[in-house]
């Protein structure tokens, strides 16, 4: 994969051209949802349509043969046949300074944590370390399409920072927050609840709403959490009730045993957090594998969301969610798709999407191809509350595009003479594809990446 890409080239964004410009090619975005609407009412797909981008907007969407004659002289098309034109990717759930330990062998969640993660975490209280990484990071979540990223940090204050400053010079929708541990890791990556609470609140007044960055309180899980930080970021959810929380819930086994030791006064798991105020609209919680029927009747209820990160989950062998079971129309709870990288082994959303109808085949209730694109696209847009403005390719949306190159390898060149419809399209890249299936990440209508 990678290693035989051709060399990525990411570039530079111009903000200060705010041209109109246009892509031409197929487009296929979402305006329902597959898993509560037959897909014919929520799929839409049109060939050779042009989309117009101004001003980091899409200000025009249509057939290319009736929009073409109305551009002004002068702007540019990019022209993409055999291509696909989608949302920009929406990766739900990914740690950036696990990059540089992404693919540690052997072990499951809690020694992967001690073992590997923790070690690495502790490099992040240098800045310039911490910048390093961020560049790594966002460089392949270009490669991969991905163009809105919900991002845990480290418990380094100067770590999100980095994240933001790199992310606001490529004009990148980018939310984020520092990690809140005060129990169970090693020393040096602990806070405590004030100073959780204190250096949270001074990032969301340094980053929250400025450009397109926003905050999101983030304690890291609750085992890792005391009663008094998990009351201190409570009270500042409460304070900033519009900003984002996230963490992990019901991912391993062992986890969930230990998080009822250590909270015994709490019915299950997602009860610590709802009885913290952390369950609520917004709130994203990676994993929940193992939640039983009525904690996934708690996140309908609440409005919190889950993100499906099956890389992670297999690569860790923490089990399989049955995305279908969450999504249940008579409870449906919001869920995006995350690659949890360090965990996860992957940033390509489509690898995501594959392991993804992986997981859903252990539970017999595989995942159609439109299920899986629309919780690459919409579908996190929505559990994460930013549908209004990425997510889907419409007009008066944010230009976050990514274009798909349907033949992107001689596998895939030779695989789809064979394909007979846009389902199995669809369902033959998410499979076979990856990195070098996109030609092209669009960011606020710039080009970010292209291959
Ligand atoms: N649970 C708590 N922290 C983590 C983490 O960094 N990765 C994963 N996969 N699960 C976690
Ligand atoms: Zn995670």
């Amino acid at each position: 994969m990678t290693a035989s890409a051709p060399a990525a080239a990411v570039l530079p964004v111009q903000r200060s051209d705010d041209l109109k410009t246009a892509l031409r090619g197929d487009v296929l975005t979402f305006r329902g949802n597959p898993f509560l609407q037959p897909v014919d009412d929520c799929i839409s797909f049109e060939r050779d349509a042009l989309v117009v981008m101004e001003e980091g907007r899409i200000v025009a969407r249509g057939a290319a043969r009736e929009l073409l004659p109305t551009l002004e002289a002068g702007v540019e098309v990019a022209h993409y046949p055999d291509h696909l034109i989608l949302p920009g990717f929406i990766d739900c759930h990914v740690h950036y300074p696990q990059t540089e330990m992404i693919a540690a062998f052997g072990e499951q969640l809690i020694d992967w944590l001690n073992r590997y993660t923790f070690v690495a975490e502790q490099g992040f209280a240098d800045p310039e370390h911490a910048r390093e990484v961020v560049k790594v990071f966002l460089a392949e979540q270009l490669r991969n399409g991905v163009t809105s990223s919900c991002v845990f940090g480290t418990v380094h204050a100067g770590a999100v920072d980095a994240l933001f400053e790199e992310a606001a010079c490529l004009d990148l929708r980018i939310m984020a927050g520092k990690v809140c541990m005060d129990r169970h890791a090693p020393e040096a990556l602990l806070d405590t609840p004030l100073r959780a609470y204190e250096e949270s609140r001074a990032l969301i007044e340094r980053w929250h709403g400025r450009g397109r960055a926003e905050y999101v309180i983030t304690p890291r899980f609750a085992p890792t959490s005391s009663h008094g930080q998990l009351e201190m970021l409570g009270a500042l959810a409460a304070e900033f009730p519009d900003v984002l929380i996230q963490s992990h819930v019901s991912e391993n086994l062992d986890e969930v045993a230990w998080v009822a030791q250590l909270f015994p006064a709490c019915q299950d798991y997602t009860r610590v957090y709802e009885r913290y105020g952390l369950l609520r609209p917004r709130a994203i919680y990676g994993h929940g594998i193992h939640l039983s029927e009525d904690e996934l009747a708690a996140f309908h209820a609440s409005g919190a969301s889950l993100a499906h990160c099956p890389t992670s989950n297999f690569f860790l062998g923490s089990g399989c969610l049955n995305a279908r079971r969450v999504c249940r129309a008579e409870r449906p709870v919001k869920l995006g798709l995350g690659t949890d990288i360090g965990a996860g082994t992957s940033f390509s959303m489509l690898q995501t999407m594959n392991e993804a109808y992986k997981a859903a085949q252990f539970h017999g209730q595989p995942l159609t191809a439109a299920q899986a694109f629309y919780l690459a696209t919409r579908g996190g847009a929505e559990a994460l509350g930013i549908a209004q403005r990425v997510g889907s390719v419409e007009v008066g949306m944010e230009a976050d595009l990514a274009v798909l190159d349907l033949r992107s390898t001689p596998l895939l060149d030779y695989r789809m003479r064979y394909v007979r419809d846009l389902d199995e399209t669809l369902f033959v890249q998410m499979m076979l594809g990856d990195d070098r299936a996109i030609a092209a990440t669009y960011v606020a209508g710039k080009a970010a990446h292209a291959r």
